[in-house]
C-alpha cells in the first residue's frame, strides 16, 4: 500500500505516468467514470480549504466513488482531544483512500503509519503540500509542454508557503531549472530548501524586488502571505502587501511567462491581470482535479 506524504514520493518516472494519466482524464473523462465504482474517499480536513478539498471531493465523484469527511477539526472528535493516530484508525474502517489537510508539520506521515487505507497529504502545516505540487506539475507540463530548462520565479511568502517547499523539491529532479526567490528578508525561504538546491547543484538567487527580475522568468508562482501562520497581527500587516502584480509590472514580462498562482490570492495579483492570456492560475486550479483523479486510480490500484 502507497501514501503520498511528499512530492518526491513518487519517482520521476511515476510522476510522467500519472501526469500522461492526468492527460488523458483530461481528454477521455468518460473512459473513467465508473473507475472507482464502490470505493469511498475520506476527506479529514483540520484547516480551511476550497480548492483542495473539494477538488478531491470532484475527482472522486468524476471516477463514480463516494465521498464522505469533515471539513473542520471542530466537527470531528478532535475537539474532544482524539489523537490522529485513533482517528486514521477509525477512517481505516470507514473508507477505501483518504486525503487529510492538519495545521501541524508531519500529521498525515503519523496518519500513514496507524492506517490500513493509503493517506494523502492534502497540506501540513508549513512543511509541504504534494498534490498541489503535482497540480502545479501538470499545469507547466501542459502549458509550457516540459518541466526542464525554465527559469522560475517564486515570488511572496516563501517562509511559510509549503506549496513553495514542495514545487521547489519537485523541480529539483529536472535538469537546467533556475530558481528566483523573491520575499521580503524576514519570508526568505528556509534554510533547509536553500540547502537541498545547493546540493542539487541548481542556480538560485534571492532578492527582494519582482520588477528586477520579472523580464528573465519563464514562470512566476505568485503566493499569499498567509496570515494564519504569523505570530504577531503587526508583522503580517507590515508584510502583507510586500509584492502586488499589476498591469505595469507585467509589461517587463515575457510574451510567453505564466503566472501561477496556488489560491487562494489576497492582494498579491491584481484582479485586472485576470484577463491577461499568461495568467493560469484558474486553468491550474482545473488541472487539480484531473491530477487528484489520477492520484487516486494510482494509490487505488486502478487500472481501466
Ligand atoms: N491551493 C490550496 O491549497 O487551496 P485551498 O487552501 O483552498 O485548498
Amino acid at each position: 500500500m502507497r501514501h503520498l506524504i511528499s512530492p518526491l514520493d513518487f519517482s520521476v518516472e511515476e510522476l510522467d505516468q500519472l501526469l500522461q494519466l492526468a492527460n488523458d482524464i483530461e481528454k477521455n473523462p468518460e473512459r473513467y467514470k465508473k473507475a472507482c465504482s464502490g470505493k469511498k474517499l475520506a476527506t479529514l480536513f483540520y484547516e480551511p480549504s476550497t480548492r483542495t478539498r473539494l477538488s478531491f471531493e470532484s475527482a472522486m465523484l468524476n471516477l463514480g466513488g463516494s465521498v464522505l469527511g469533515f471539513s473542520e477539526a471542530t466537527s470531528s472528535s478532535a475537539a474532544k482531544g482524539e489523537s490522529v493516530a485513533d482517528t486514521i484508525r477509525i477512517i481505516s474502517c470507514y473508507a477505501d483512500i483518504c486525503a487529510m489537510r492538519h495545521p501541524k508539520e508531519g500529521a498525515a506521515l503519523v496518519a500513514a503509519k496507524h492506517s490500513k487505507i493509503p493517506v494523502i497529504n492534502a497540506g501540513d502545516g508549513g512543511h509541504q503540500h504534494p498534490t498541489q505540487t503535482l497540480t502545479d506539475l501538470l499545469t507547466i507540463k501542459s502549458l509550457k509542454g516540459r518541466l526542464d530548462n525554465i527559469t522560475i520565479g517564486l515570488c511572496g511568502d516563501l517562509k511559510f508557503g509549503r506549496t513553495v517547499h514542495s514545487l521547489i523539491h519537485a523541480l529539483l529532479r529536472y535538469d537546467n531549472v533556475r530558481f528566483i526567490l523573491i520575499s521580503p528578508p524576514e519570508l526568505k525561504v528556509p534554510k533547509y530548501i536553500i540547502e537541498s538546491i545547493e546540493a542539487a547543484g541548481a542556480h538560485y538567487e534571492e532578492v527582494t524586488k519582482l520588477e528586477n527580475v520579472i523580464g528573465k522568468l519563464d514562470m512566476l508562482y505568485m503566493t499569499r502571505v498567509q496570515r494564519e501562520r504569523f505570530f504577531n497581527e503587526e508583522d503580517y500587516i507590515r508584510l502583507k502587501d510586500s509584492f502586488i502584480l499589476d498591469k505595469k509590472k507585467m509589461s517587463l514580462a515575457k510574451e510567453d511567462m505564466l503566472i501561477l498562482h496556488p489560491l487562494p490570492r489576497v492582494n498579491e495579483i491584481s484582479v485586472e491581470v485576470d484577463e491577461d492570456p499568461r495568467a493560469v492560475y484558474f486553468k491550474q486550479a482545473q488541472y487539480g482535479v484531473y491530477v487528484r483523479m489520477a492520484l487516486i486510480l494510482t494509490l487505488l490500484e486502478v487500472t481501466v
